[in-house]
């Protein structure tokens, strides 16, 4: 795999099929987003987690189609390497004609090669919908922050012997879908593990160990800037690739090469 070519989802695929992991991150705009693309950056995400770092809200509900497509715009336009993804918001999806228009606004306005949604098995039939119509999708599963007022707090999924079944089980009904990645956040490792083990597509993780095929974190939270992370409580999965590093793109770099390595995530940074 040529180190500057475009990264598309075949390459993912391989990328996945090679044990080459696979390394991503959240942008918002366009400056972070080449500054990314420049130090490696396989996958970059505009990701509704925008709601708290960009807006300054506790949550990720408020964030609007307009906001993800608003932020899209800028970021496509200056990966020239990078793979782009983007966030379908809380209730975009919560129809397919909704899913088809969302789809669509961040396809054709957004210049994203893929959305993703959150949600498990059932989410199934609008996967299927979109991937029928040639959108590629991400279904993200484990803690589903959209889910926040209904859960009441972020906590770690899949720690049980049966919600873990079921959390499996999921995942092979949404690549049964159509589903062209899978994204699973805060789960044991050995859940992480197991789910990639099975998986035909690529699997990226936040907070699922180091035995799935990428990693992506939040910009602000592995800059340190993020309210989380300034609040000297940063989620467990977290960490603050500014440290010891002279500049925001060695910090890039630097997050890239421990991905690629498998330095990060540590035990440390694992359930
Ligand atoms: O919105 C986001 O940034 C995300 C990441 C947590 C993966 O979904």
């Amino acid at each position: 795999m040529n180190a500057q070519s475009p990264v598309n989802l075949s390459v993912l695929r391989a990328m996945s099929a090679e044990k080459q992991r696979i390394a991503c991150l959240t942008a918002y705009d366009a400056s972070f987003a080449s500054v990314m693309d420049a130090a490696g950056v396989d996958l970059v995400l505009v990701g509704d987690s925008l709601g708290m770092v960009i807006q300054g809200r506790g949550a990720t509900t408020a964030v609007t189609l307009d906001d993800i497509a608003y932020h899209s715009r800028y970021v496509a336009p200056a990966l020239s390497r990078a793979f782009l993804v983007a966030d379908m918001p809380f209730l975009s999806y919560a129809t397919r004609s909704r899913a088809l228009d969302a789809a669509q606004r961040l396809m054709q306005e957004g210049g994203a090669a893929m959305v993703k949604l959150e949600g498990g098995r059932e989410q199934a039939r609008i996967v299927e919908f979109l991937s029928e119509r040639g959108v590629p999708v991400c279904a993200h599963l484990g803690l589903q922050p959209q889910l926040i007022h209904k859960m009441g707090r972020f906590r770690v999924q899949g720690r049980e012997a049966a919600s873990a079944d079921a959390m499996r089980r999921d995942a092979r009904v949404l690549e049964d879908a159509g589903a062209d990645m899978l994204l699973l956040e805060c789960v044991p490792s050995a859940l992480g593990a197991s789910i990639t083990e099975a998986a035909g597509v690529p699997v990226i993780g936040i907070g699922a160990g180091g035995d799935v095929d990428g990693q992506i974190l939040v910009m602000h939270d592995m800059l340190g800037v993020s309210p989380q992370a300034r609040s000297g409580r940063p989620p467990r999965f977290v960490r603050n690739f500014m440290d010891g590093q002279p500049d925001i793109e060695s910090a890039f770099r630097a997050y890239v090469e421990a991905v690629k390595s498998g330095a990060y995530p540590a035990a440390e940074h694992c359930f």
